[in-house]
Order: C-alpha cells, then structure tokens, then sequence
C-alpha cells in the first residue's frame, strides 16, 4: 500500500514510517520540520515539506494514497494549557484538514496518533477503552475531540480509523536507525538521559509522597518501535474488517520514576543528580493501560518495553549524537 505519513520525520513519525518501510510498504512523508528533522527522513520514503493547515497542498498529497498515519500535532502539555489557541490550529483544525482532504480524494482508511491523555484522572487501573473520558488538559482534549469527529465520519463517510490511545511513548530504534533526537524534550526519559550527559546538572523528581510502592509516580512506558508495529497492525486490521477502532497501546507495566533513574545510572554509568520537588499540578500517582484489547484485535503486545531496554535505546541515541560526551 502507499501510505501518508503526516508528521514523519517526527519522533514517533520516524519510528513508524521506519516500520512501514520495513513491511514493505511505500511510504510518502508528509511534514513541516516544525519539531521533525530532516535527518529523520529515510532515502527510500517520498518527502513533503508541507503543513497540514494548507488544505490544497494536503489534498494534494493524498493522490494515490492508500491510507494516511497522522502523527502531526503539538503534544506538550503545560503549553496546550499556557497556550490552547495552539492546539486548536495544529490539532483540531490541521487534523480536520486531513480527514477531509482524505474524503475528497476517497483515501477512507485513517490512523490516528491518540493519547492516554484522553482519559484524565484514573477512575481505576489498569485502564481499559472503556474507562472514562475526561481530559485534564486541553492536549487531551484536542485528542478526544478528534476521536469524536473520526467517530462521525465512520459512520457517515466510506471512512474508517483506528485511533491510537498512546501511553508513555519512549525509546529509540534499537537498530540506530533514527538519527535525529527530540528537541526541547519535556518527557522523563529524555530528561534523564539530558542529566546523563551532563546538558542539565540534575533532575527533579516530582513528589515521592504518592501512595506508590517507592512513593514515586508510576507510568506505563511504551518503546516506540513497539507502537510503530501497533500502527502497521491497526492498518492491517480496518482494512481487513472494515470498521473502525479505538485501542490502547501500553506496556502494561507499572515503572516508578526512581526506577527509570536507578535503571539509567546502571545503564550509563553516570550519577544522574536528582533530587526531591513537589509534586507536579494533575499528575496522576498512577496510569497503567490495559492493553488486552490490543491483544486479542491486533494481535499486539509490547515487546521492546522493558525498562532497561527502553533507557538502553535512548542512551544509545544519545551516545550516536555524540551527546554524551566522555565523563
Ligand atoms: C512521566 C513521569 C512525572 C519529568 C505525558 C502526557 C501524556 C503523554 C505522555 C502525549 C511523571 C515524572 C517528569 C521530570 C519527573 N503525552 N517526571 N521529573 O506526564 O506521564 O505523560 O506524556 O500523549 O498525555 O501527560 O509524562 O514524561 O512528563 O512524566 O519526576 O522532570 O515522570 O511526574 O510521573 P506524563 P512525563
């Protein structure tokens, strides 16, 4: 198939392009460089420098496509609070671009880049689809309102989607074939690894009061060359049933924030200072999915999850930019 990948030089984007690629399909990139690279596009991948809120250049795009991945949105989410005029442009209004211009050229088969931000506060864990949705952030929101409109279009276009309820996205490509890393990074993971190399004297660790086992948050780290299968398997799954779906995509294992810190000193060999900050505003102390629809649909689990092997590949990424320095 020819797919569209919106948003396929970024971080999530160039893992899932890879895996595209990797399965044989052909691939056309689609992506501003806003917070992608260009070193993050692949020789065999067609490239558009192109922006999702150009309606005539992203119907443009879509001749001869198959199907499209969107991945293209602002996901930091104190800024979506700080500043959600944003987020309604990238991600409501660009998204809408895409699924209309998708209509017009009869591209009916759409994957989306959803978020466990949908969600809000867990009402019980792990969480299933089925838990309630109430975003705790317009970044979330923006997601669940996109989940709402695909819903509609399923039903009232030749239109079906699988949207992606990401967890903690982390990791690199344990093959290096990324080159570019994260700019700006606002995750843990990357923060760690800042620490590691010495681009931050030390990390704060938000709150170690919470009613966890070591009193640190708890989160559900998903590898991204893990969700980037996820992404190939949900195309393959709404094209063979025609319908559409709504599905997590988590570890499903709890990991502390004191463990991902003990895990990267082992790992690196570095200090990694951290010390004790309050807690941080709408943490949950907890969010772990249920993945088991995930399982029996798509026949996916997390495989490249572990938390050794998600800071390994991420302090790899780090030492092939030559980031780390020598210390
Ligand atoms: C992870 C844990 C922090 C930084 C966010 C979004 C979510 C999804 C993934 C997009 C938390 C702790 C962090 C630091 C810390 N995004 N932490 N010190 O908030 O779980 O999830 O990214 O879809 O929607 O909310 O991720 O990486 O910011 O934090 O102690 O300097 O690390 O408190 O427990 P989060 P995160």
């Amino acid at each position: 198939m020819k797919i569209l990948i919106v948003g396929g030089a970024g971080y999530i984007g160039s893992h899932v392009a890879r895996e595209f690629l990797d399965q044989g399909h052909d691939v056309l990139v689609f992506d501003n460089l806003s917070t992608g690279g260009r070193e993050n596009l692949f020789p065999e991948a067609q490239f558009i420098h192109g922006d999702i809120l150009d309606y005539p250049g992203v119907l443009a795009a879509m001749r001869g496509v198959d199907a499209v991945v969107h991945l293209a949105a602002a996901k930091a989410v104190g800024e979506s609070m700080a500043k959600p005029e944003k987020y309604s442009r990238n991600n409501l209004v660009g998204t809408i671009n895409l699924v209309n211009a998708a209509c017009e050229a009869g591209v009916g088969r759409f994957i989306f880049s959803s978020s466990a931000a949908v969600y809000g506060e867990p009402a019980y864990l792990p969480a299933d689809e089925a838990h309630p949705t109430n975003p705790e952030n317009y970044y979330g929101f923006t997601k669940l309102e996109i989940e709402r409109i695909l819903a509609w279009y399923d039903k009232l276009k030749p239109f079906r989607f699988a949207a992606l309820r990401y967890f903690n996205a982390a990791g690199y490509d344990a093959k290096g074939r990324i080159k570019g890393l994260e700019r700006n990074p606002a995750n843990l993971i990357p923060l760690v690894m800042e620490v590691a190399c010495g681009m931050r004297s030390e990390l704060q660790i938000f709150g170690d009061d919470w009613d966890t086992p070591d009193g640190s948050c708890v989160r559900d780290y998903v590898h991204v060359s893990d969700l980037a299968r996820g992404h190939v398997a949900a195309l393959d799954w709404i094209s063979r049933e025609d319908r559409s779906l709504v599905v997590n995509l988590g570890s499903e294992a709890g990991i502390s924030v004191k463990q991902i810190v003990d895990c990267a000193r082992k790992v690196t060999g570095r200090k990694i200072p951290a010390k004790v900050a309050g807690r941080r505003a709408g943490d949950p102390a907890r969010l772990v999915a249920s993945s088991a629809l995930a399982r029996k649909e798509l026949g996916w689990t997390a495989r490249e999850s572990d938390v050794e092997n998600l800071v390994r590949s991420s302090w790899d990424a780090y030492v092939r930019a030559g980031l780390a320095g020598n210390k």
